[in-house]
């Protein structure tokens, strides 16, 4: 097993560093609210304000995060659309081809909610019987989310689960991870206790030790972004571990947007070719992943978890919209004049509250056969 050690164990009136990094405090002007008692929220544009001020994030990880200038590019938005995708990113530093891509994370502020709307509340219920059925643990269930960027997956299913959580939380970003231990969930639906730590490392270096007393592993808008082999590996250290997965938000390749254009399934087929670009999955995730943990034997439950875009969700759309067209014509420089003319009418009609927007994703729960004394 290839990753890191804890980087941080979150417990009620614990101590989580309020950021890494030098210079900590210099030009404070708004510190991350969260874990408060109720809800616990992370006003992000502030925290990434703060860090860039304080040195930039990831000042203990020794990954250089933040080069002089660059940072300040996390800040506006979801990311640059040269980086597009509906993954925002943002490369922190330019001479590093090395350097996978960050995730910026007001982008993924800006789809939790349309996320949290989107997740298949069905596949719960079979999960819920699985846990309930593992040997009674003292410290309750331990989930390991995988890719858990700001910790969005967390928010959602802690409170959505009784008993007492650990959840571990893996991202190869300490800046991210720290967004993640700081607004974490605190209690579960039956106000029992929840505990996180955070795990840095490549999640794709997965192994069944890792998973070692794992209840439940999730993952959240991940599994486009890995390669089958990456999959293959996940899904042989969850069913070495005999540990369910639900792996949820996957794109699904399809887009409908209400009024149609022409030119909706030329940038579509250009975007989806953009994700599978380097041997990533992309738009065949999900199928990829169904078929490999079926072959290895689990049983594979599959559910919808589209965004359903209106009006209430603009800023969003627009976000989504220049990432999507910027990635199609990033992958087919030849449409870029139509594509321009597209997306300034597209977002016209965004702001004119004219566009309905739904992009399809799949949400997927497998079961492994459980292994004694492991889950
Ligand atoms: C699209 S974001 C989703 C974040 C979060 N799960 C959510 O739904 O908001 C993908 C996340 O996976 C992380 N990630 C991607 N590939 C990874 C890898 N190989 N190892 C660890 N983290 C990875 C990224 O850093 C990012 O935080």
């Amino acid at each position: 097993m290839n990753e890191g050690g804890a980087e941080a164990v979150v417990r009620p009136g614990g101590l989580i560093p309020a950021q890494p990094g030098p210079g900590e405090g210099k030009s404070v002007r708004s510190a991350v609210s969260a874990r408060s008692e109720e809800e616990p929220t992370v006003d992000i544009v502030d925290a990434v304000d703060r860090d860039v001020n304080a040195g930039g994030a990831g000042g203990e990880s020794g990954t250089g995060a933040r080069a002089d200038g660059a940072a300040a590019a996390v800040i506006a938005g979801a990311g640059p659309v040269a980086r597009p995708g509906e993954r925002a990113t943002v490369r922190l530093r330019d001479d590093d081809s090395e350097e996978p891509p960050r995730y910026a994370p007001e982008w993924l502020q800006l789809r939790e909610s349309a996320d949290a709307a989107a997740r298949a509340q069905d596949l719960l219920d079979p999960l819920r019987i699985r846990l309930a059925n593992l040997p009674g643990r003292p410290g309750g269930v331990v989930v390991h989310d995988l890719g858990c960027g700001t910790g969005s997956m967390g928010r959602w299913l802690a409170p959505r689960l009784d008993g007492a959580q650990h959840w571990v939380l893996h991202d190869r970003d300490p800046y991210l991870l720290h967004f993640a231990a700081v607004a974490s969930p605190r209690s579960a639906a039956d106000g029992s206790r929840v505990t996180v730590e955070t795990r840095r490392g490549d999640v794709a270096r997965l192994t069944e030790d890792a998973l070692t007393g794992a209840s439940l592993v999730t993952a959240s808008a991940l599994l486009d972004v890995l390669t089958v082999e990456e999959v293959e590996a996940l899904a042989d250290a969850c069913v070495g571990a005999g540990c369910p997965a639900l792996l949820t938000l996957s794109v699904a390749g399809r887009v409908d947007i209400t009024p149609e254009d022409p030119l909706d399934a030329e940038i579509a087929e250009a975007f989806n070719a953009h994700q599978r670009r380097n041997g990533l999955l992309g738009p065949d995730a999900v199928n990829a992943t169904c078929e490999v943990f079926a072959e290895r034997g689990a049983t594979v439950r599959l559910h919808p978890s589209p965004w359903r875009l209106g009006p209430g969700e603009a800023a969003l759309t627009e976000q989504w919209l220049r990432g999507w067209v910027g990635a199609a014509v990033e992958q087919r420089p030849e449409l870029r004049e139509r594509a321009e003319r597209y997306l300034t009418e597209r977002l016209a009609a965004c702001a004119a509250g004219a566009l309905r927007v739904t992009v399809h994703h799949s949400d997927l729960l497998a079961l492994p056969r459980p292994r004694g004394g492991t889950a």
